[in-house]
């Protein structure tokens, strides 16, 4: 499958994991798909709480599923919204997602259509605080 072709699938996968979005206090539906190094797709959406703080954005669900499958190395993530803007993530998922992700990973933030951009991790988290920063201290 050629990156683009891959890439509108990962994003039609996002979109579709907005279903089941659980967002009664803000109506703001997110979905996000997760592709691991094997071809794996781990989707997930945000689910929310009366205590607004506990809410969980669907990129760490997806990731969260991803890991608790066994799988916690992810080459791409697609994120989706309602929105006619691409969705980007939250700083938590910027932080959640450089945990888990393989060098170049790819980041496909995308529009309620369909259309997308593709950025690194460098471009949406630069100076990353990461595991190796604990292991030199
Ligand atoms: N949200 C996500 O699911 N992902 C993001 O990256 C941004 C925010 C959710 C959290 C909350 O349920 C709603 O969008 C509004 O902030």
């Amino acid at each position: 499958m050629g990156k683009s072709m891959e890439w509108n699938y990962l994003v039609e996968k996002a979109l579709q994991a907005r279903e089941f979005a659980y967002v009664p206090y803000s109506g703001f539906h997110v979905g996000a798909a997760v592709l691991t190094p094997d071809g794996e797709i781990f989707t997930g959406c945000n689910v929310e709480n009366a205590s607004y703080g506990a809410a969980i954005c669907a990129e760490r669900t997806a990731i969260v599923k991803a890991v608790s499958a066994g799988q916690n190395t992810i080459t791409a993530i697609a994120i989706a919204s309602d929105s006619e803007d691409l969705t980007f993530p939250c700083g938590i998922c910027r932080q959640v997602i450089a945990e888990f992700a393989v060098n170049g990973i790819r980041l496909i933030c995308a529009n309620r259509n369909g259309d997308y951009k593709e950025y690194s991790m460098n471009d949406i988290l630069p100076n990353a605080f990461t595991k190796d920063a604990l292991i030199k201290a």
